[in-house]
């Protein structure tokens, strides 16, 4: 692996995952970053790198659904892995307009799969980055395993799993050298405010409402982004082709325990007299409609096969993502583009909108 293919790496886990190659792991070979930059995708989380690692990344901005410019990026750039991580990501936007779901998740994956199939002989690595809610939703016990039955709710989870499905089929098929790993919900530095912890950090920050879904009840399954990366160092270098590993935090929480502890931190790292309680800003709201109930991982199999287990726990990573946010306000003001407070107006009603006037 000399030459190794990031895909969406200026979103929120490609970045925290480009950082890591580069900064904490033997990795010696060249990152080449294929980003389409849509609402998500931020250059300047990686802004500093191609100035310190000048000969070992390079970024290219793309669409992975394009043949021709995929093409140019496998051969002009020698790519011998691929690490696949584009996608559209929110399950809300999803509910609203699920047609760029496919078009990016599923088609965007399969031309990816088509270049790599061509490539297959120098390809030592093609690993599809994916999450456990193609699994579906659990009830109060269980948890997901490897050999789960896919059974996705949402249009995101849906154009993920079948996703999913043809990068298994090219190994089993083709023979690329296929991995797959599916991760509950990633948080940490660099998180696009749409998703619950920033979109919490950010309004409780501000003194806005806080808008949880129902009553607050739903459980996910916390892991800190860097664990995350991690792992798929491991799975990258070290896994096995044509296997698939659950990435899980071991770290249930419900939605509302999660926006009460996001509270509390800001209340002690951030007080203002202002706003006062932070608590005091949480909104129940018309729930998600399809809403799954539950995710919780087993990763049993990527722990013994590959040594991994989570090294943070929710407390220290949630106050280190606190942290982050507070302590990097240009990059939030610059996330805060038209199109991102423009989705917050319609999905919460203006006035939960943050940023407001004059934000970059
Ligand atoms: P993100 O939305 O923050 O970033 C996605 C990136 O992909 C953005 O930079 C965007 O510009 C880019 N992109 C979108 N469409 C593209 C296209 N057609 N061509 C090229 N680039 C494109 O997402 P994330 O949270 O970093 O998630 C990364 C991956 O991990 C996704 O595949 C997602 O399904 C998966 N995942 C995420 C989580 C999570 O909690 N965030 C959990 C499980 C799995
Ligand atoms: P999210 O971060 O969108 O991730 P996912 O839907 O992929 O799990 O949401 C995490 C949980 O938080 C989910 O149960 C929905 C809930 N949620 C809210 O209650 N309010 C919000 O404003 C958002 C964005 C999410």
């Amino acid at each position: 692996m000399e030459h190794l293919l990031v895909t969406g790496g200026c979103g929120f886990i490609g970045a925290n995952l480009i950082r890591f190659l580069l900064e904490r792991t033997p990795f010696e070979g060249r990152v080449v970053n294929v980003d389409k930059l849509t609402y998500a995708g931020n250059p300047e989380s990686l802004a500093d790198l191609a100035e310190r690692f000048p000969r070992r990344y390079a970024f290219v901005q793309a669409d992975i659904g394009d043949p021709a410019a995929m093409a140019e990026v496998f051969d002009g750039q020698g790519i011998d892995a691929v690490c696949h991580l584009a996608a559209e990501s929110h399950v809300d936007r999803s509910i609203v307009a699920p047609g760029g779901f496919v078009q990016t998740n599923v088609v965007g994956t399969l031309n990816l799969l088509e270049l790599a199939r061509a490539r297959r002989g120098r390809l030592v690595r093609f690993h599809h980055v994916s999450t456990d809610e193609v699994y579906g939703s659990l009830g109060e016990t269980g948890r997901f395993m490897e050999t789960t039955p896919y059974g996705p709710n949402s249009p995101y989870a849906a154009s993920k799993a079948g996703a999913d499905h043809l990068v298994r089929a090219y190994g089993h098929t083709y023979g690329l050298p296929v991995t797959i790993t599916n991760c509950s919900n990633n948080y940490g530095p660099y998180q696009f405010p749409e998703k619950l912890i920033p979109l919490m950090i950010l309004n409780a920050l501000e003194g806005r409402p806080l808008p949880v879904y129902g009553r607050g009840a739903n459980v996910r399954d916390w892991l800190f982004v860097e664990d995350h990366c991690r792992a798929l160092w491991e799975v990258l270098t070290r896994g096995r082709v044509g296997e698939t590993y659950n990435i899980g935090g071991d770290c249930e929480r419900r939605n509302l325990e999660v926006v009460e502890r996001i509270c509390g931190l800001l209340d002690e790292m951030a007080p203002e007299a202002r706003i006062g309680e932070r608590r005091r800003l949480i909104t129940f709201v018309v729930d998600r409609p399809g809403h799954d109930y539950r995710y919780a991982i087993d990763c049993t199999k990527l722990q013994r096969e590959l040594g991994w287990r989570p090294a943070e726990s929710f407390e220290s990573g949630l106050r280190r993502t606190v942290r982050w946010y507070l302590e990097h306000p240009a990059w939030v003001a610059r996330v805060r583009s038209g199109a991102y407070r423009e989705w917050v107006a319609r999905q919460y009603g203006a006035g939960a909108a943050p940023g407001g006037e004059g934000a970059a």
